[in-house]
């Protein structure tokens, strides 16, 4: 009788898990990933929290709605491997949460080769592969939503971020573009776009300057650095997912985050003379630029 009983309320809790709604995160051990797997785990969804090294995300397992598993978005066969991991374990994947990402930073010049591919293979192609990989499913089951952190940085610029912006601006073309095809499958796509965030991104910049950029490149780093110590916590921009996440419409970017939904109708509205020259203000202070 007992056991009758344990096996009904296992299988009611199965059955449970696979009603909840489930999103699938890259880059979930820090930041915005994380500060995600969190609220959608407390929200009741079940959540498939994938990064590179799984020991970063044992906190994640006290959640009973939650799994961890290993994914580097530059290795397709781990992106197959969990997808097929949370199918299994969930029942299915409604939302795939494209976040995993860094930035490189300085001075083009002083970049190396193996640099660029890196930061291209990260943020652009990684995105790229995981959205190829769940395509088949998504149109299978006929709807989806391809939930992606771009960045304020998709759509304006600021010095020393040429690559980083780069990659962004790639994305942004790359969802806006992608959305026409997907539409017709019920498949849709939501970029998120944070102004600056406290996170561990601004600790992780993979920063770069020779002699011919210094000192403009290092000071102007270091003041643009100083604008990660006021930045909003990752939970607002866990929010924006959150609200991208249950958005029924095809709405496709979600500004969030501090100044970032400002600059970025600031850069729309004033002419780009007037915008260059407030960004110059706000980011060079004068370090070693000379005023033309
Ligand atoms: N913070 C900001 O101000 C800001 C603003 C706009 C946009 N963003 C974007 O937000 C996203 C998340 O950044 P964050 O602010 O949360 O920074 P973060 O705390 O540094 O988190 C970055 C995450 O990406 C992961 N990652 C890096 N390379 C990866 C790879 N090859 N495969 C899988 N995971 C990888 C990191 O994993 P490891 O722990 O293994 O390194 C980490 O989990 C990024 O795409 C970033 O460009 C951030």
């Amino acid at each position: 009788m007992v056991t009758k009983l344990r096996v009904t309320f296992a299988i009611q809790k199965s059955n449970i898990q696979k009603m909840n709604k489930t999103i699938f995160i890259t880059g979930a051990s820090t930041g915005i990933g994380k500060a995600t797997a969190i609220y959608f785990a407390e929200q009741g969804w079940n959540v498939a929290a994938t990064m590179r090294t799984t020991a970063k995300g044992a906190d994640l397992l006290k959640y009973t709605n939650v799994k961890v598993w290993p994914l580097d978005v530059m290795q397709t066969e781990s992106i197959s491997t969990a997808i097929d991991q949370t199918i299994a374990h969930f029942g299915g994947i409604d939302v795939i949460f494209n976040n995993a990402g860094y930035a490189l930073v300085g001075a083009f010049e002083a970049m190396s080769d193996a640099q660029l591919r890196q930061q291209f293979d990260t943020n652009v192609f990684g995105v790229m592969n995981v959205t190829r990989a769940i395509l088949p499913y998504f149109r299978e089951k006929k709807g989806g939503t391809i939930i992606n952190t771009t960045s304020m940085g998709g759509i304006i610029t600021f010095p020393l971020y040429s690559v980083y912006h780069s990659t962004k601006w790639a994305l942004e073309g790359f969802m806006e573009s992608l959305q026409f095809e997907l539409r017709a499958h019920h498949i849709k796509i939501k970029n998120i776009e944070p102004g600056a965030i406290k996170t561990d991104f601004d600790t992780a910049i993979d920063f770069v300057s020779s002699a011919a950029y210094d000192p403009y490149a290092t000071n102007t780093h270091h003041s643009m650095l100083e604008n990660y110590k006021q930045a909003p916590g990752p939970i607002v921009v866990a929010k924006k997912v959150w609200q991208a996440a249950n958005d029924s419409s095809y709405r496709l970017r979600y500004p969030v985050g501090g100044l970032g939904p400002l600059l970025i109708i600031m850069r729309k509205v004033l002419p780009f003379s007037w915008f260059t020259a407030l960004v110059r203000l706000a980011t060079e202070k004068g370090n070693g630029v000379v005023n033309n």
